[in-house]
């Protein structure tokens, strides 16, 4: 594969169940209360105006379930909702979010989001906000917009623009209390790991002002290879361990790996309108001959190493045992789930091999007006 192969293999051109762009323009800010309740936290910053970027104070009822952690096999997770995500909250975790934004920020070539949400939005909400790198960069790029990031962990830095605040909730509660009037709700790797995305889909259709946006950007793990260096994809070694993975976190938590195969048809079905999906192709492996390829392949390297390592403290610790979607039973020792980490890492290191994974963006909009 030559470098053309190599960019035009990149994007694939944006699709969309419905056609069409367009553009959303920014409405008044009427509804910008917070409300706290006693088992949800809210991180807000104390404006300095000496500094560029303030310092978060925690305001609110703060409960002991909210804002401490959880220990387990040598990583930190949430505490308030107790087990929901198995992914650790601790350093490791930040430090693979830090390079997973990275990654993203890449893709878009340095845009937050594909969203045409103009330049003077009022209120964005980014949901699963995780350690808070989006809706930070977000609050620097809009200085119009008050910008809520909300996640079942209080891990986000303390160190926040004026207009940007952080909350602790769970989204898949059935009480919305952040208001109704947002401009763009964003998820990001969020779809992947929740019990039910299009409920969520609703959530947000229902919160958005007439011709907000919302926005899905997120892994899918269907590998491909566009040559003949990939014999048999269904037995890559990557391939493998995404479907061991998917088998994992679907029994034990009801995720979809592959949400977003569906998330354009939920959009629709919900009422949005101008539904648009952008693929990208991230290299795995170091085969691009194109530097910034090759950095993208880096990156995914990175994320996908620690994904597998805080896959083996929790979901995998002690190995596997799951039934797939067939019904035949999968067992693995622990010590299996350690060989065939080490196989996948190796992979992501081979240059003969032109494997990629697809990383898909959807936006879509509120109609301006209800259908009569
Ligand atoms: C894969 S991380 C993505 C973090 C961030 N959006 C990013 O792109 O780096 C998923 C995040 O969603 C959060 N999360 C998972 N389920 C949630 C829920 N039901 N409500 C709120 N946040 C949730 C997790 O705590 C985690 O921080």
């Amino acid at each position: 594969m030559d470098d053309m192969d190599d960019i035009a293999d990149f994007i694939e051109p944006a699709s969309a169940s419905a056609s069409a762009s367009a553009s959303a323009s920014a409405s008044d800010d009427n509804d910008s209360a917070s409300v706290f309740t006693t088992d949800r936290l809210a991180i807000t910053s104390d404006y300095d105006p000496t500094l560029n970027h303030t310092t978060a104070s925690l305001v609110g009822s703060v409960t002991d379930s909210v804002n401490e952690h959880v220990y387990e096999n040598g990583r930190r997770y949430h505490r308030y909702k107790s087990g929901r995500y198995p992914i650790p909250n601790d350093d490791m975790e930040a430090s693979r979010e830090n390079v997973r934004n990275a990654l993203f920020s890449e893709l878009l070539g340095g845009q937050l989001h594909l969203a045409p949400i103009g330049d003077t939005p009022q209120h964005i909400m980014d949901v699963g906000t995780g350690f808070g790198d989006w809706a930070i960069d977000a609050g620097d790029r809009y200085p119009s917009a008050r910008v809520v990031g909300l996640d079942l962990s209080p891990i986000q830095s303390v160190w926040i623009p004026p207009n940007v605040e952080f909350v602790v909730d769970d989204v898949e509660d059935n009480t919305w209390i952040h208001g109704s009037d947002f401009d763009l709700i964003h998820f990001r790797m969020v779809a992947v790991v929740l019990k039910d995305p299009a409920a969520a889909a609703r959530t947000a259709f229902e919160n958005l002002r007439p011709g907000g946006w919302v926005e899905f950007q997120e892994v899918y793990p269907r590998i491909g290879c566009n040559d003949d260096t990939l014999q048999d994809i269904d037995e890559y070694v990557v391939t493998r361990y995404y479907r061991l993975a998917t088998h994992v976190l679907r029994r034990q938590y009801g995720w979809d790996l592959f949400a977003a195969e569906h998330l354009p048809r939920q959009l629709e079905e919900l009422g949005f309108v101008n539904v648009q999906r952008r693929v990208c192709h991230v290299p795995i492996g170091y085969w691009p001959k194109d530097p910034r390829r090759m950095q993208h392949a880096f990156l995914f390297e990175e994320t996908l190493t620690e994904f597998m390592a805080a896959m083996q403290a929790k979901p995998m610790s002690g190995g596997i045992d799951v039934v797939d979607e067939d019904g035949e039973r999968i067992v693995m020792t622990a010590d299996e789930v350690d060989d065939l980490c080490d196989e996948v890492r190796a992979a992501l290191r081979v240059k003969h091999v032109h494997a990629y994974i697809p990383f898909h963006f959807i936006w879509a909009q509120k109609p301006e007006r209800a259908p009569v």
